[in-house]
Order: C-alpha cells, then structure tokens, then sequence
C-alpha cells in the first residue's frame, strides 16, 4: 500500500541515491486512438543540458543577416520577407502540428501540440519529461477549479502553468510553446465525458475562466499593444458547440449539432468571444462537429468572418486532431481529400492537428482549388504566433522569459497554489447536525473505505502531466489519525462487485469515524466516454448503504468526479451525515480533503453544475436545445433552462460558517435611458425592447452602474465564500432564463466580519438578453438583482 508518490525533479537532484518511485499512467488516447503507455520511470537522474530550439542563432552566419531575423522591425515585416524566401514544396510541410525544418534558412522543427489544461501535460508532442524535468505542478481539474469562482486564483494557475512551461523550454525539453488549453466549451449535459475539462455550464463563469486562464499563461506582462509576446500560447478550444463525444453510437467525428441563433449567441458563443476580445488568447481550435451542417473547420462564417473579423482574433486557428480529413471521410462534406483541404484553408484554418493538409495541399494547388495565396495566409499566422514567442530572436536564454529557471517547476509556491486551489473549490454538499469538521482530539480510530482512496492517480484527471508529488486521500486522512483502517469495498470504480463488502461493514462497526471516498474515474467518464447514467456507478450505492447502517456514527461521504451524479439517496439518508464532492482535485487534493475533514479549512466551493436527477438520463444528448419545450416535454438545460427539480442547484455549496447578504440601501433602482437618442425599438408580447447595438457604445457607457452587496459571517471561523450575483426578468417568455448569473466575487471574511462587495454593472451587458433570431435587447421595466435569497429591483425606464 503506497499512500505517497513522489516524482519532483528537486527529490531527486537532492537525493539521487534515494529510491525512486516510478508512476505509471496508463490511458488510452481516443483522439488518435493511439493506445499510449507513458513509463515514466528514471535510472539515474542525470540532468541533460539541451539547447531549446530556435531560428535566427546570431553564430550562424547564413542567416543572421536576414531580414526576418531582425528583431527591430515588425512581426508583419519579417513574416513576410521568410515567407517569400520560401518554396511551395517548404511551405507545405509547415500545415501540420509537425512542422518541418527549414535548413536551407536555420528554422528548426516545431511541434505544435502541447496540452496544459490543469498543469504543462505529457499530452500531445511538444514536452518530454525525460531529462532534468520530470514532473509538473498538477493543478485541480478544471471543473473543481471552477468552483472557487476566483478569477485571481484561476489567473495565478495559468501563470504558474506559462512559466513551468517555459522553464521546461528552456532546459531544452520543449520542442514547442503552443498549448492547446484551456477547453471553455459549455458543460451542457451531465453525461459528457470531457465535462471534467470546462468551467461548466454557465457562460459568464465559463468566459471569466477563459480570461483569466489565457492571460495567465500567455503573461500579460509580455502583452503589448500590436502582436503582444507570448510567454506561452493558449488555445480555446474546441470552437463551437462542441460537448458530445461518444453517447449510444452518436460520435462528435460526425454530429451535427443543430443549434439555434439564441442559444448561439448566449451560451455557445461567449466564452470563446470573451477567450478572443478579453482574453487575447493566440489560438483557437475547430472542433470535430458540425454545426448546422457546417464542419466548424471549414465554417468561414465562424473563421474568419466571427473570430477574425467580429472578434479581431490575431492568431492561428488549429484544427482538431484529424478534423479536416473527417470533412472529406465521415462527414462527408467535400468530394476529395483536396477540397477538403482547400474547404478548411479559404474558410481561415491555419494548421491541421495531423498530416491531412500536408498530404494534399500541392495537390490542391495543381487542381486550381487552392492558390498558393491561401497558404501564404495561414503561414502569416502561424510563423507570426512563433515570433511573438520569440523563436525567431536567437538564444531564448538572452530573452526576458530566458531567466525563468527549473527551479520554478514544482517550487513551493506552485505546490502551495495547488493545494489552495483544492481546497478552495471542493464543496460541501451535505453537513448533517454539524458532523463535520470531524474532531481532531475526539477521533482515536478512522475508518476510509473506497476504491478511489488509495490510488494517487486517481485524484489527477485527464490531459494531466506526471505530478510532483501526490498525496493520496487516505494517506492525508492517516496524519490526522494514527489508528486508521483501510479497506476498498469493491475492486475497481466501476464496482462492479463489492469484492470485499464485508470486510468493509466490520470496519465500519469496529471505528469511532468512517469516510468513504467514492465516485467515478477516467474509466467511467473520459475523452471519447460520455456516461449514459448519471447514478453512482455498479454496487457503489449498495456498498455506501451498507456501510452507513454498521458505522457507529453518521458517515462521511467522499466523491471524485467530473460530471454530477444523481446521489438522491445520500441527500435524504440521516446515516450519511456529510457529502463533499472533490472534482478530481489535482496532486495535492488528498491533502485538501482531510483539511476539510477535520476542520483546518473551512470550505467555500460552489457548484458550477446542476446537479441532475436520474430521470433526466431520457433526453437525448444530441439535443442542443438549451430552453426547455413544454409541449414535447424537454425539460431544457442547465439552471437557466431546467425545469425540473435537480438534486442540487448550480451554485450549491455550504461552508463552516453562515453567511447573510444585504443590498446596499442605496443601491441603484432605476436606470434613465434618455428617449433623445434614436432609438430602434420594438416589442416582445408588449414589453418596449432596445437593440444593444442601435444603441451605441456610448450610450452604454452611460448607463453604467453598480450594486453593492454586504456580507456578514456570522460564525466564528474565518473562511473564504464566493458571492454570486444573478439577474433575472419578471418572466420566462421567449426564452429568458429563470436567471443568470452576473458577476462574482471571492472574499475572504474573518469570524464575525461584514464586508462590502461592488459589482459594476452594464445593463447593455449584464441585463440584456438574446432574442430567438440571435440580436441582444434591453428589456423596459423591471429587473431583479439576486444575492441570495435577496432580490433588488431595478426598472429601465425612458
Ligand atoms: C527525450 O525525448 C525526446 C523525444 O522523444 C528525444 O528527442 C530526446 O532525445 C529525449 N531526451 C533524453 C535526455 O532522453
Ligand atoms: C424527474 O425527477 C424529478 C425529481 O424527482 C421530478 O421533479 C420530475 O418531475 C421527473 N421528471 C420526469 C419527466 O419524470
Ligand atoms: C447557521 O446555519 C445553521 C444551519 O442552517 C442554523 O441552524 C443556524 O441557526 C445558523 N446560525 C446563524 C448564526 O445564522
Ligand atoms: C437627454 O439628452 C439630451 C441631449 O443629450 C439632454 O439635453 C437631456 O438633458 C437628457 N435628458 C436626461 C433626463 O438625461
């Protein structure tokens, strides 16, 4: 029984005769459906200085003299004057994730394809952890990330990320500095396998998340005002309307996802508007899907028109592994291999996750479907991303990001940051006549009975990298109580048998405390593995019952998981006195649990999914409707659609302490659109309508205001809460949400503190809605601010 895995650089330059432990991660890759056995085990640690690759060394004099390589002059300039020294026959083999060498003019390879979607990944091409760098800071996955509601935690993780990818760089173990993170498509369904790796399912948090992330990891200190340098490069991804991937046969290589103007612009889209416009993120992937008949990749409406033209996105676009020969094959969209790859290059994709486009491109060119033009385009894009990076000015050691070191990878802070991390998002979902925090003093014996308690990995998520250190739940539980007894109840996640059941109820009635910690795994939900049940999984329930009938005392229940589970029977079950859910909170999440546990945290995370009940497992999943159809009785989705009852709400989450709000008295109540203005109004079933864009920026601008919220603590433990802000309309018709969420706010509150939080408010923005053809509108009359279970009206009038 193994409870630590240690795999840090640092423990091992400073004990190199000290054992070492090998981590295994064994996974199957459906992407490319590669099966990939990743060995990570180290023999004798011998750091391998390597230089990282780059274009323009100043000791070679072929190329130092030319014009690209001068870094005065502008990115434009200098992509230009490398473009026309090119041949079509060296153009062609850039298209690709590997893009190849260019001798003849000092370029080196490049590997796109890196992934760091909660930590720098062993995903992808780009990072080999096999020399001086074996390991990287393991942060939460995304989905418990999110929890925290905390865009200054989620911007600290993205830098953390941007300089251990860096340092990895510069130690000569990257072959490439584009990141293909962070995945800010909309949590839609529970069942989705990748759910794990959003923000969830409300547009606000989901662009808040992407913001923050990209501006982390991209460095906003390299940001400028024209093509900003990039510490590293993020990539939002998978564009758009994207969230299905395996479900009873239907296959995201060839859905069709039929989504309406409304649901378009007001869940599809803003996150990656807000990735692109706020977050100035360099990159943006096509997905696999269709949409509305269009494979995205070869969607120029979506490309070039939307991100380029309406966004001023200024970066490269990346295909999906293999999407542009699914537009020829699966989807059957183009009649050849080459209008495939013309389809994808005049609708703006600039590089293909693959060798499809490398394949048939000159090919392409011969038949007159693609002029050389249309790569010169893509080609702008792509060697300007590698510039802004700085690979085209010579030794990165002599750049400012050349003095981020090793040392920065797994370091103390970034360890911390995990831990913070987790246990600022894990959240508790059930506290029965206060069974929780367990009593350091009080509990002699501790039961932990669970399949998901003692395997390090377990605790990581997908697209993770090998961490630096994990601490499991049950080794974390066993510093706080010696005399603590293990025994798993089934065999594997899935349990499907409770292998040792018993043994489990003989624990359970020998202890003072038991602790379960159950939930799901990659092997239940995953990338290519949608869920077609949202109960526990096999015998877990049967196992969690018995367990809780033989323990003394209430038990506490423990679940690792992405998507939400219908635990109705918990919920109501007065033997299960406490319910954390933990995401897959990352290396340092065991710990994060047991401070939980017994009270050395106070807890604060919130839900950022509903959390649905079984019977909602008889919508389709192919269905992308958000607003729920009474008549065929589609209950809608997520909180601001669903009808039904869920077994909690988004935003769900209790804490230690309790905490009241209050509106400001002197909170706005209305706001005085001046009727001078022309004005292009109209009605919806009588209520008076403005379009947002008749009405001009600066009149928008002008109608700012903002709302101040009071928050007390009333408990004597200090602890941090996030404050979610909603709106609301006085009704539902044509497909207003119930509410949406607004702003949010992570304050820190002593025992016994009241603090004031502002939210400035838009109502071009923040009180505006969709309309079913897409175009936003700010409803006359009255709308309701909530906090809480407080509400404040604020009416627009004119
Ligand atoms: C690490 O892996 C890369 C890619 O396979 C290889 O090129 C490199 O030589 C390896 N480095 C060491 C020190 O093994
Ligand atoms: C599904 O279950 C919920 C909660 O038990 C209930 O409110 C709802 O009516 C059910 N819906 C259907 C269609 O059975
Ligand atoms: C705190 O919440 C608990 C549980 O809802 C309640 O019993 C208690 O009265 C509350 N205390 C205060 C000070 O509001
Ligand atoms: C409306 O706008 C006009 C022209 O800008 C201005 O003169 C007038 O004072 C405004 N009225 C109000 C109530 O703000």
């Amino acid at each position: 029984m193994e409870a630590s895995i240690s795999l840090s650089s640092h423990t091992m330059r400073t004990h190199a005769t000290s054992f070492h432990h090998a981590f295994i991660i064994f996974f199957l890759h459906p992407r490319l459906r590669y099966l990939f056995l990743l060995l990570l085990v180290q023999a004798l640690a011998i750091s391998v200085a390597q230089t990282p690759p780059f274009s323009c060394d100043p000791s070679n004099p072929s190329t130092r003299t030319l014009t690209f390589c001068d870094e005065a002059l502008p990115i434009d300039k200098r992509v230009d004057d490398l473009i026309m020294r090119m041949s079509l026959e060296e153009k062609v083999p850039q298209l690709g994730d590997v893009a190849a060498a260019i001798p003849r003019l000092g370029v080196p390879s490049y590997k796109w394809w890196s992934e760091a979607l909660h930590g720098v990944s062993s995903w992808g091409r780009g990072i080999h952890f096999n020399a001086t760098v074996r390991a990287a800071t393991n942060f939460p996955q995304v989905i418990l990330t999110a929890a925290a509601f905390n865009p200054q935690l989620w911007y600290k993780i993205g830098q953390a990320i941007g300089n251990e990818a860096r340092a990895i760089y510069n130690v000569g173990q990257a072959e490439g500095l584009t990141f293909w993170s962070p995945n800010v498509n909309i949590f839609r369904d529970p069942r989705w396998g990748r759910g794990q790796e959003t923000p969830g399912e409300d547009p606000t948090t989901a662009s808040k998340y992407a913001v923050a992330f990209v501006r982390g990891l991209q460095g906003d200190a390299f940001r400028g005002d024209k093509s900003p340098r990039l510490k590293a490069s993020a990539c939002c991804k998978h564009y758009t309307a994207y969230d299905m991937d395996n479900w009873k046969g239907n296959v995201r290589y060839t859905f069709d996802a039929r989504v309406t103007a409304q649901d378009m612009e007001d869940t599809y889209q803003p996150p990656f508007r807000s990735c692109v416009k706020e977050g100035g993120a360099s990159c943006v992937m096509c997905s696999y899907n269709k949409v509305n008949g269009v494979p995205t990749c070869a969607d120029y409406n979506l490309l070039t028109k939307t991100a380029r033209g309406s966004w001023g996105f200024d970066g490269y676009i990346a295909s999906d592994c293999d999407s542009v020969a699914l537009i020829y094959g699966a989807h059957g969209y183009a009649k050849s291999p080459e209008e495939a790859v013309a389809d994808v290059l005049k609708a703006g994709m600039d590089m293909n996750c693959g060798d499809y486009v490398q394949k048939y491109a000159a090919s392409a060119v011969q038949k007159q479907l693609l002029s050389e033009a249309d790569i010169d385009r893509a080609l702008r894009n792509l060697f300007s991303l590698r510039m802004r990076l700085g690979l085209f000015n010579g030794d990165p050691q002599s750049q400012p990001s050349g003095s981020i070191s090793a040392s920065q990878v797994c370091s103390k802070e970034h360890r911390d940051l995990a831990l913070e991390a987790a246990r600022d998002s894990i959240v508790l979902l059930k506290n029965r006549a206060n069974l929780l925090p367990l009593s350091k003093s009080k509990v002699r014996s501790l039961g932990v009975i669970g399949p998901n308690a003692n395997i390090g990995y377990k605790l990581l998520g997908n697209y993770g990298g090998p961490p630096c250190e994990v601490i499991t739940p049950l080794g974390a539980l066993q510093s706080y109580v010696s005399d603590t007894r293990y025994v798993a109840g089934c065999a594997t996640t899935a349990c499907s048998t409770t292998s040792s059941k018993n043994e489990a109820v003989q624990l359970a009635r020998s202890v003072d405390y038991v602790v379960m910690i159950m939930g799901l795994d990659q092997d239940l939900e995953s990338e290519g593995l949608d869920r077609v049940d949202l109960l526990l999984p096999g015998m877990q329930q049967t196992l969690i019952r018995s367990v809780a009938r033989a323990a003394k005392r209430p038990i506490v229940l423990v679940l690792l998981c992405g998507g939400p589970v219908d635990i109705t029977f918990a919920k109501v079950d007065k033997r299960i006195g406490g319910i954390l859910w933990a995401g897959y909170p990352g290396e340092a999440g065991g710990l994060a649990i047991s401070h939980i546990i017994f009270g050395d945290h106070n807890p604060g995370g919130r839900l950022p999914v509903t959390w649905y009940p079984q019977n909602f497992t008889r919508v389709p999943m192919t269905d992308m409707r958000m607003r729920a159809d009474p008549a065929s009785g589609y209950p809608g989705r997520t909180y601001r659609f669903y009808t039904g009852k869920p077994v909690y709400r988004f935003g769900f989450g209790l804490s230690y302490s309790n905490y009241s709000y209050h509106f400001h008295a002197k909170s706005r109540t209305s706001i005085y659109l001046n009727n001078s203005i022309s004005l292009r109004t109209s009605t919806t079933s009588g209520i008076p309508i403005h379009d947002i864009k008749s009405l001009g920026s600066s009149t928008c601008r002008s109608l700012e205001f903002s709302a101040t919220v009071s928050v007390t603590n009333h408990s004597p433990m200090a602890g941090k809460h996030p404050v979610l802000l909603y709106s609301r309309w006085p009704s539902v018709e044509h497909g207003r949400p119930a509410r949406q969420l607004i702003g949010f706010k992570s304050l820190h509150l002593e025992g016994g503190e009241q603090r004031n939080v502002v939210f400035p408010l838009r109502p071009c923005k923040h009180l505006s809605r969709a309309k079913s053809d897409g175009t936003k509108v700010l409803d006359k009359g009255s709308h309701f601010l909530i906090v809480g279970e407080q509400e404040h009206e604020v009416s627009i009038s004119y």
